[in-house]
C-alpha cells in the first residue's frame, strides 16, 4: 500500500524533491510514495504551470489543505532553513508526518542515521556515521565526510562540502560549491556563502564569504 504524501513547496527545490520521489518509487516500489499533489501559500503562476506540466496538483496553502486521509506524510521542498522549520512546525500541527527521501543515485555510508523530513538529493555522498537530523537537505552533489552531525534543518545547497568530524549546528545553511574543513563547527543559523571555504569555527548567525571565508563585509585584508 503506497504511501499517501504531499510537498510542501512549488519552488525549484520542491520539484527537484518530487524528482526524488519519482526515482524512489521507481527503486523501491514496495515502499513507494502515493503524491497528492503540492502544498503552498503563494505559488507563482509560472510555478503552476510548470506543475501542471509534470501533471501534479496544487492543493491549496498550508493552512486551506485539508488532508482527504488520515495518516499523511510530508517532505519540504524549501531551501531556507527558517521558513522550513515554520512550515515543519505547521505541517506537524496538523498530524502529519515527516517522511524521508533518499534519491537511489546517492551513497550513504554504515551507521550514518538519517532523522525524519531530511532529503538527500541524487548523487549525494553521506560518508560513515554521520548524523543527519531532522528536515535536513543534502542537494544534488553535496557531500557530508565521516563521523560529521549535520543538526534540524540544515541545507547544504548543490556542490557543498562538509568535511569530516564538522559540527553544523541547527538551520545553518551552507552555500553551493562551499566546503567546510574537517573538524570545524558552524554555529546555528549561520550562512556560508556560495563557494566560501571555512578554516575556523562560525559564531552562530554570522554569514561567512570568500577563501579562506570570513564575515560578509569584513573581507578586504
Ligand atoms: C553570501 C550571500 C548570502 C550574500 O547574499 P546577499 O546578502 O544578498 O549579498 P549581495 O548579493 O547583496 O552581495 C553583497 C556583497 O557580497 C558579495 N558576495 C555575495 N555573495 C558572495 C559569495 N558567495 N562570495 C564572495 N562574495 C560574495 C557581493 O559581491 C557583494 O559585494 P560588494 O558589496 O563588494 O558588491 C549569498 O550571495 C550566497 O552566497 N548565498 C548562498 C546561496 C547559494 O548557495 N545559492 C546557490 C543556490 S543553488
Amino acid at each position: 500500500m503506497p504511501t499517501d504524501l504531499v510537498v510542501v513547496g512549488a519552488g525549484g527545490f520542491g520539484r527537484e524533491v518530487l524528482d526524488v520521489v519519482e526515482a524512489w518509487n521507481i527503486a523501491h516500489p514496495d515502499e513507494r510514495f502515493n503524491v497528492l499533489g503540492v502544498v503552498d501559500d503563494s505559488p507563482s503562476e509560472l510555478n503552476l504551470r510548470r506543475l501542471e506540466r509534470r501533471g501534479y496538483k496544487h492543493l491549496g496553502g498550508t493552512d486551506s489543505f485539508t488532508a482527504p486521509v488520515d495518516g499523511i506524510n510530508y517532505l519540504i521542498g524549501v531551501g531556507n532553513p527558517d521558513i522550513r522549520a515554520r512550515i515543519a512546525e505547521c505541517c506537524d500541527a496538523r498530524g502529519w508526518t515527516p517522511a524521508t527521501a533518499v534519491h537511489p543515485s546517492a551513497s550513504i555510508g554504515s551507521g550514518s542515521r538519517i532523522g525524519a523530513g531530511t532529503i538527500i538529493c541524487g548523487g549525494v555522498q553521506v560518508s560513515t556515521n554521520v548524523r543527519l537530523g531532522r528536515h535536513v537537505n543534502l542537494n544534488p552533489g553535496s557531500v557530508v565526510g565521516h563521523d560529521a552531525a549535520l543538526e534540524d534543518f540544515v541545507s547544504v545547497n548543490p556542490g557543498g562540502i562538509v568535511s569530516g568530524d564538522v559540527l553544523v549546528q541547527e538551520r545553518v545553511l551552507v552555500g553551493a560549491g562551499a566546503v567546510v574543513l574537517q573538524g570545524r563547527t558552524v554555529g546555528a543559523s549561520a550562512l556560508v556563502g556560495a563557494s566560501a571555504c571555512v578554516t575556523k569555527d562560525i559564531e552562530p548567525k554570522l554569514t561567512v564569504v570568500g577563501v579562506p571565508s570570513r564575515p560578509l563585509g569584513r573581507n578586504e585584508k
